[in-house]
């Protein structure tokens, strides 16, 4: 059984139709890139999955770890071991780096049963997450992306996902914006995080991220479905190819 399956999704906003129809087996243990031009989908069907209410399915299927996924409340999905890091992540000026973290851990805590952690655990993890993205203690104690560049909100996000230890991660152009030391850093966090428990989907609009977090399948978003799906390489051929290639091809095979 796939740790998610997407069948056939459909999903609108308002009367127009973003997803027509996309589908995706994701195991354990894989990562998997979504790449794509401009406004196809990619976005929104992070957005779907993390249970924004924004979008409407208007037909098909998610499972996860074997249970409907759509029947679940966002906050379910998150605590189920959903998570999605966004292109553009929100601030939320006032509230520090650790006190949102250590909400968000201890609500995921009590979903699943256990006790909250005290201040000394929560500080101990803290120290150890903050390694795997090379966060400085100065950041830490600032509100949550108040003020950060564009690539300390990267990093924040990879923080957030090392500290919540996903099972399905959805990052969505964690690259964008990093500068060479920025990507390596982001980029290397993620491969700590990688495990042969979790699965992660990295959607990016370029080859070189994937030389440093390399996937195990590459698939192409276009028009809302995925319409092509490969190895590695097939990063390589888009970068040398472009989307003129998709769409043609996909007009020959409707021929
Ligand atoms: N709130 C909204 N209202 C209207 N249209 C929307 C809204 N949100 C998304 N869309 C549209 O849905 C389509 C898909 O957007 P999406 O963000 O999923 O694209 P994307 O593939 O992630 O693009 P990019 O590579 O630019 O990030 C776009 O045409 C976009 O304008
Ligand atoms: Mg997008």
């Amino acid at each position: 059984m796939s740790l998610l399956s997407i069948r056939n999704l459909h999903a609108s906003i308002g009367d127009k139709e973003i997803l027509k129809g996309v589908n995706l087996e994701i195991n354990k243990g894989e990562v998997h890139s979504i790449m794509g031009p401009n406004g196809n989908g990619k976005s929104t069907l992070a957005a779907v999955i993390a249970g924004n209410s924004k979008f409407t399915v208007t037909q098909g299927e998610v499972i996860f770890k074997g249970k409907n996924l759509l029947e679940m409340p966002i906050d379910v999905r998150a605590a189920e071991g959903i998570f999605l890091g966004f292109q553009y992540p929100v601030e939320i000026p006032g509230v520090s780096i650790s006190n949102f973290m250590r909400t968000a851990v201890n609500e995921q805590r009590k979903y699943r049963g256990l006790d909250p952690l005290s201040a000394s655990e929560f500080l101990k993890l803290m120290e150890e997450k903050k390694k795997v993205v090379e966060m400085t203690a100065k950041l830490a104690n600032r509100s949550v992306n108040e003020g950060f560049s564009g690539g300390e909100k990267k990093k924040n996000e990879i923080f957030q996902m090392a500290m919540l230890d996903p099972i399905m991660s959805f990052l969505d152009e964690t690259d964008s914006g990093l500068d060479i030391d920025a990507l390596r850093i982001v980029a290397n966090g993620v491969n700590k995080l990688r495990s042969s428990e979790n699965a992660i989907v990295v959607i990016t609009h370029y080859q070189r991220l994937l030389d440093y977090i390399v996937p195990d399948f590459v698939h192409v978003l276009y028009e809302g479905k995925i319409v092509k799906s490969g190895s590695k390489e097939l990063a390589l051929e888009l970068e040398a190819k472009g989307y003129e290639w998709i769409r043609e091809e996909l007009e020959s095979k409707q021929k």
